[in-house]
């Protein structure tokens, strides 16, 4: 069996950390990008990690005829498929951008699987599709979606509700989304890492680029909500525990003989609120991070994290690492990007 495995996004944060756990898994990782949110210098990082060049294919992923034409003379075990945008704010001001390029994107990559062969499928997903969990925090796979109200979340939604329907149509298909929840930090060798193109949205690289001084302080988004602390509380998973669960995820459908299509979630199980991941930060990391409170920013889920059963027993995966491994790996990061600048 080939141990060729297409990474879509590959050259992304999570697609990046997925190259590496494959690698170590014993799979030949493909990675398919075109530059449009990541860095060619991520190449040059993988390298110096892996000690080998990944095979690059430099292809749009709405190209479903070079895509094809690819699958037709390369035999790949499987297909993760990562290639998509992300922000939330973003996909507001620019709902255009998001529709073309995550749907259209992914209903490219499903079409060249449904051609080509019985390709194993990994979907990435998140944990948005849940919405506001009326008053249930933890959530399990079982819990209702709520149609979120962004449409890079809907994005997701509606990418769920394409595999469904495609696994409808053809059962054979063995297909897999894996229901992200905050990924956060970076490889331990501070050779790849999280890299916000702009300012970052996400709360662990703007903690990161405060400390660096990049930014005069961090504004926490409401101190008032009905929590431990009055800020947000997220599942903050380390990247490269969501990276091994790819893998995990890949072996499960190459075990499957006949078709499927499972939803999975990959958090840790834990909620973690906004200030502590700062206090973690400043004690791991001995540096000070200058904040204020400000407004509640539109959207935010008050508080939401995995019931990860399904995983452990469908994957045999859980997370390894804690948020004080997140903090201190994506210090030492950001202290890699800053020392090249
Ligand atoms: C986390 C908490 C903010 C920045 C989004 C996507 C989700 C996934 C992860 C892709 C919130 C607070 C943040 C800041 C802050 N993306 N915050 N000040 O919104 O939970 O999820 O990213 O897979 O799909 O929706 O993550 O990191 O933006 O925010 O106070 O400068 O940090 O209010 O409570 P979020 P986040």
């Amino acid at each position: 069996m080939s141990k060729k495995v297409l990474v879509t996004g590959g050259a992304g944060y999570i697609g990046s950390h997925t190259i590496v756990e494959l690698n170590k898994a014993g799979y030949e990782p493909v990675i398919l990008d075109d530059f449009r949110n990541s860095k060619p210098s991520v190449i040059d990082g993988l390298e110096k990690i892996l000690g080998k060049e990944t095979e690059l294919l430099n292809l749009d992923v709405c190209d479903t005829e070079r895509l094809v034409q690819y699958l037709s003379k390369e035999e790949v075990c499987g297909i993760i498929h990562f290639a998509a945008y992300k922000a939330v704010g973003e996909s507001v001001l620019n709902p255009l951008k998001y529709y073309q390029n995550n749907i259209e994107g992914l209903v490219s990559i499903l079409k060249a699987v449904s051609k080509e062969a019985d390709i194993p499928f990994v979907f990435s997903s998140s944990c948005t599709v849940y919405g506001e969990p009326k008053g249930q925090k933890e959530v399990s796979e079982q819990t209702a979606k709520t149609i979120p109200t962004a449409p890079y979340g809907f994005t997701k939604w509606l990418g769920e509700q394409i595999i469904e329907d495609l696994y409808h149509s053809n059962n054979e298909l063995r297909l897999m989304s894996l229901r992200y929840f905050n990924p956060i930090g970076a490889h331990e060798s501070a050779f790849i890492g999280e890299l916000p193109i702009g300012k970052p949205n996400n709360l662990l690289p703007f903690i990161t680029q405060t400390a660096a001084g990049v930014h005069e302080k961090l504004t926490i988004f409401g101190n008032t909500y009905p929590t431990i602390d009055g800020t947000c509380v997220r599942d903050y998973i380390h990247v490269v525990d969501l990276a091994e669960a790819h893998v995990k995820a890949l072996e499960f459908l190459l075990g499957q003989r006949m078709g499927c299509n499972e939803i999975v979630n990959i958090g840790t199980g834990k909620g973690s609120s906004v200030l502590e991941v700062v206090d973690a930060f400043e004690k791991v990391n001995e540096v000070t991070v200058n904040y204020e409170f400000g407004p509640k920013r539109p959207g935010d889920v008050i508080e939401i994290y995995a019931n990860v059963d399904y995983a452990k027993s469908l994957l045999a995966w859980q997370a390894k690492k804690t948020i004080n491994d997140a903090v201190r790996d994506a210090w030492r990061w950001e202290k890699s990007i800053r020392s090249k600048e």
